[in-house]
C-alpha cells in the first residue's frame, strides 16, 4: 500500500527537536519558525511534558468518556484561569475542524437558526460545516455545499451591519479568526470584533471565535480576539493546545446549556490528551509564554519593519505575516535550503512565522541575518 498523495513534501525527514531546533536524519539541524503550523507552542521535547506524558502512558492511555476523567476538570480549571474565562465551560475534541464543526453545531443547537456568517479569506477546516466556511472553493466538495453560508468582505463593518439588517433573526453564528492564518495573517480589526459582539447581541446570534490558529497565547494575549475588549460566546482551540498531541476543545460561555448527548466524541478528552493539555498550560504559565510571544513577537516585527523590500509586516505576537514582491518568491525555500530555517507561508506570497511561544531573542536574530541576507 502506498500513501494517498495530498500532501506537497519538502525533502527532508525531522528526526528529533528540543526547543526550536530540529535535527534531519542526516544530523543537519535547523531553526523551527514554523512550529508544525503552528503546533509546537511550548517547543519541541519539552522534558516536563515529555515527562508528564510518559507518566501518564505508563499509568493509562485512554478510556472513553463513559467514566470518570479527573484530567479533563484539571484541565478546564487550569484553561479557565490561564484563559481568563474562569466561567466558561469546556469540550474536549481532536482537531480544529471538529472544534468548529462543534462549535456552529452548538450555536445552531442554541438558537435553532441555520445561517452562518463567515468571511473573505477565512480558513476554518476541512469537515462539513468547516470547510463550507472557509473561502476556498477548491477544498469544498459538492456534497458540503450549502446555502446556508453568507461570505461578507473581512473587516468591513457595512457589510454585516447590513447582512444582519437583511435576515438578521435567521443568522444563527458568526464564526471569524482573530487573525486569519491561512489567509494572509490578517488581523480582524477591534471595531469589527466590537460590531459582531453588538449585532450578535442584538439578533441572539452567536458569535464564534476561531482561536486554532491565532490563540493559546501565540498573539501576545491567549486568545487574539481579545485584542478587542469583548468576549466571544464560543472559542475553538487545537494546534497549541497539545504541543503535538491530537487534542482540541471548545470554551463556551455561560448562557449555553448542556444536554446528554448534546455533543460527543470517543477520543476527545482521553487520559493522554488532557495530560499533554495540562503540561502545555502549565508551562505557558510557569514560564511566561504568552509575555514572551508578545515581547519577541514585538521586536520582530520592530526589526522588520527596518527592511525595504517587504512590502507590508502584519501580525501579533508570534503570528507574523511577512508580505514579499513576487519577484521575491524564492525566500521561503533559500530560508530552508540555504540558511536551514523552516518558516510557513500563505498565498501568494506571504511568509509566515508561527514559531515556539519560548523563541529566544538570539534565535530571532539568527532570523533576521538569514533573511537579510536572502533578500
Ligand atoms: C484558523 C483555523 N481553523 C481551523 C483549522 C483546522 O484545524 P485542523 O487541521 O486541526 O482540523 C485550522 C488549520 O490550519 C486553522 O488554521
Amino acid at each position: 500500500m502506498k500513501l494517498f498523495d495530498v500532501y506537497p513534501l519538502n525533502p527532508i525527514e525531522i528526526a528529533r527537536g528540543e526547543g526550536s531546533l530540529v535535527w534531519d536524519s542526516k544530523g543537519q539541524e535547523y531553526l523551527d519558525l514554523y512550529g508544525g503550523h503552528a503546533v509546537i507552542s511550548i517547543g519541541h521535547t519539552h522534558p516536563h511534558y515529555v515527562q508528564r506524558l510518559t507518566d501518564q502512558l505508563n499509568k493509562i492511555g485512554f478510556y472513553s468518556n463513559s467514566i470518570e476523567i479527573p484530567l479533563q476538570s484539571q484541565l478546564a480549571a487550569l484553561l479557565g484561569q490561564v484563559s481568563g474565562k474562569d466561567d466558561y465551560q469546556l469540550f474536549l475534541c481532536n482537531s480544529g475542524a471538529e472544534a468548529n464543526e462543534n462549535a456552529l453545531k452548538l450555536a445552531s443547537f442554541y438558537n435553532e437558526r441555520k445561517k452562518i456568517i463567515a468571511f473573505k479569506g477565512a480558513f476554518h477546516g476541512r469537515t462539513s460545516l468547516a470547510v463550507s466556511c472557509t473561502d476556498n472553493p477548491r477544498i469544498v466538495a459538492p456534497v458540503n455545499k450549502t446555502e446556508n453560508i453568507i461570505f461578507l468582505p473581512h473587516n468591513d463593518e457595512a457589510a454585516l451591519e447590513k447582512a444582519f439588517a437583511e435576515s438578521g433573526d435567521e443568522i444563527c453564528a458568526v464564526i471569524i479568526e482573530g487573525i486569519q492564518g491561512v489567509g494572509g495573517i490578517r488581523v480582524a480589526s477591534e471595531s469589527f470584533l466590537q460590531k459582531i459582539r453588538s449585532l450578535c447581541d442584538q439578533y441572539n446570534a452567536v458569535y464564534i471565535a476561531d482561536s486554532v490558529q491565532c490563540g493559546y497565547g501565540r498573539s501576545g494575549k491567549f486568545y487574539s480576539h481579545d485584542f478587542s475588549g469583548v468576549e466571544a460566546d464560543v472559542y475553538t482551540m487545537a494546534k497549541g493546545m497539545g504541543n503535538g498531541f491530537p487534542v482540541a476543545g471548545i470554551s463556551i460561555a455561560p448562557k449555553f446549556k448542556p444536554w446528554h448527548g448534546m455533543l460527543g466524541t470517543t477520543f476527545g478528552g482521553n487520559h493522554l490528551a488532557c495530560a499533554a493539555a495540562l503540561a502545555v498550560l502549565e508551562i505557558i504559565q510557569q514560564d511566561k509564554l504568552i509575555e514572551n510571544a508578545a515581547r519577541v513577537g514585538a521586536y520582530l516585527m520592530s526589526e522588520l519593519r527596518g527592511f525595504e523590500k517587504i512590502r507590508d509586516i502584519r501580525g501579533r505576537g508570534l503570528m507574523i505575516g511577512i508580505d514579499l514582491p513576487e519577484e521575491l518568491s524564492h525566500v521561503k525555500k533559500d530560508l530552508l535550503f540555504k540558511h536551514h530555517i523552516f518558516t510557513g507561508e500563505s498565498k501568494p506570497n506571504v511568509l509566515r512565522l508561527l514559531p515556539a511561544l519560548n523563541l529566544t531573542k538570539e534565535h530571532a536574530d539568527r532570523f533576521l541575518e538569514a533573511l537579510k541576507k536572502v533578500l
